[in-house]
């Protein structure tokens, strides 16, 4: 609950905007109390009367309203959260670059709590460099970005940009005031994420599609509680954010199964996320292999399975997670996995639910314990469902009673 709480929310002109009436509806109800301040292009897109009705606060939206001045001072200091949501493209580009011509970025610029922004926008805007830049620069200032989410946009088109859905602001902004902090201080952590390649000469690799979202939004959770992590991530581009991540990065299945091996004796929980090659070729090629006339037969022999070493080494009071993504027969194929290779939790991932899996920023999963207990979670952002995996694992999911 969010009783007692002081929220600020910065509503900006997208289409995006008529997401906040039912934000505020859902920190009201939380408890929350909420004032809201409006950039004059919002006024377009949702009215200051609904907002103000919802809120159950007069709205702000002049830096001067006649001849009085509203004081931006107040609203930032009286706050315990700024939540800027939609942020559109242009006060995006405001706030990276200093800029205050209307009371919403006066506000932000001399706010003192914590900010945080869901930004909304089509995905060519999005993907734009100018955009991109922007968004680092504020990461960089400190404010916190929730992730688009993929889906249907305002113009019609499919892609990255729809601002997060109400619920998950919500559990953002739980997140930052409802102090998780220090839950795993003092505990080491191991994450292995992504893909692995396996050469086949010079230019040429066995891999798969993971793009390590999931793996990396788990190393992130852990250590935004305060454990220590050694995430091993597999060739992936994204960037790994996070105080309190050590960062190996590895390409093949073999040297992930080395770093993970030498972190393991530490840890006192080890998630596996990895997409690991199960197989890589006989020999890898020392010169680019030409192309001939006919087919070309690649001999392929086993990876070492990271999982199945681990579980054989795990010592009392060592936790340890595997995944699994399947095609057909998950649930079995998940509870063979958790028994055969001693872990302790597998998380089940099916590629056949839709916007599960690799490269999605939403997954599905369910969470199989090795006394037990079976956990079904709805389709949530990567970032949420790392927090619930996290939840689970450490005994904070209050369905789960551990033996
Ligand atoms: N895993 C691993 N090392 C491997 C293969 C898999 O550590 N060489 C781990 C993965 O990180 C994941 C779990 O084992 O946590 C399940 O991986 P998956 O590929 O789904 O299962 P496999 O055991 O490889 O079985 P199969 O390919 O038959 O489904």
């Amino acid at each position: 609950m969010l009783q007692g709480k002081k929220i600020l929310l910065g509503v900006t002109g997208s289409i995006a905007a008529y997401k906040s009436l039912l934000l505020v509806r859902l920190l009201v109800r939380e408890g929350a109390a909420v004032r809201v301040i409006q950039t004059p292009a919002s006024r377009d897109f949702v009215t200051p009367l609904s907002l103000a009705t919802l809120s159950k606060n007069p709205v702000h939206s002049d830096l001067f309203a006649g001849d009085t001045w509203a004081n931006h001072v107040e609203l930032g200091r009286w706050a315990d959260v700024f939540v800027i949501a939609p942020l559109s493209c242009n006060t995006l580009a405001k706030m990276a670059n200093g800029l205050c011509d209307n009371l919403l970025l006066a506000t932000y610029l001399s706010a003192i709590c914590p900010v945080l922004a869901a930004p909304a926008m089509d995905e060519d805007m999005w993907r734009h460099r100018a955009t991109q830049d922007n968004l680092q620069r504020i990461r960089g200032f400190g404010n916190q970005v929730i992730p688009v989410e993929k889906g249907e946009l305002a113009s019609g088109l499919f892609g990255d940009g729809r601002m997060a859905e109400p619920e998950t602001i919500v559990e953002f902004i739980r997140s930052i005031l409802l102090e998780r902090k220090d839950e795993l201080a003092g505990r080491k952590a191991l994450v292995t994420a992504g893909p692995t390649y396996e050469a086949i000469d010079p230019v040429r690799f066995i891999g798969n599609h993971s793009s390590g979202k999931m793996g990396i939004a788990i190393a992130e959770e852990l250590a935004a509680r305060g454990a220590q992590v050694h995430l091993v991530l597999g060739p992936s581009s994204l960037a790994v954010e996070g105080d309190g991540i050590t960062l190996h990065r590895v390409t093949s299945a073999e040297e992930m199964h080395r770093v993970a091996l030498a972190e393991f004796a530490a840890a006192d929980i080890a998630i596996l996320a990895a997409a690991v090659a199960d197989y890589k070729p006989v020999e890898r090629a020392p010169e680019k292999i030409k192309k001939k006339d006919g087919n070309l037969v690649l001999e392929l022999t086993r990876t070492p399975d990271i999982l199945r070493t681990l579980g054989g080494l795990k010592k009392p009071g060592q936790t340890l997670v595997g995944f699994a993504l399947e095609t057909t027969d998950g649930r079995s194929y998940a509870l063979d996995k958790l028994r055969s290779k001693n872990a302790d939790w597998i998380v089940l991932n099916t590629l056949s639910d839709n916007g599960a899996g690799f490269g999605f920023d939403t997954n599905k999963i369910t969470i199989f314990g090795n006394d037990g207990s079976e956990l079904a979670f709805e389709k949530k952002p990567k970032q949420q469902v790392a927090k619930d995996i996290v939840d689970t694992v450490i005994g904070r999911n209050p369905f789960v009673k551990r033996l």
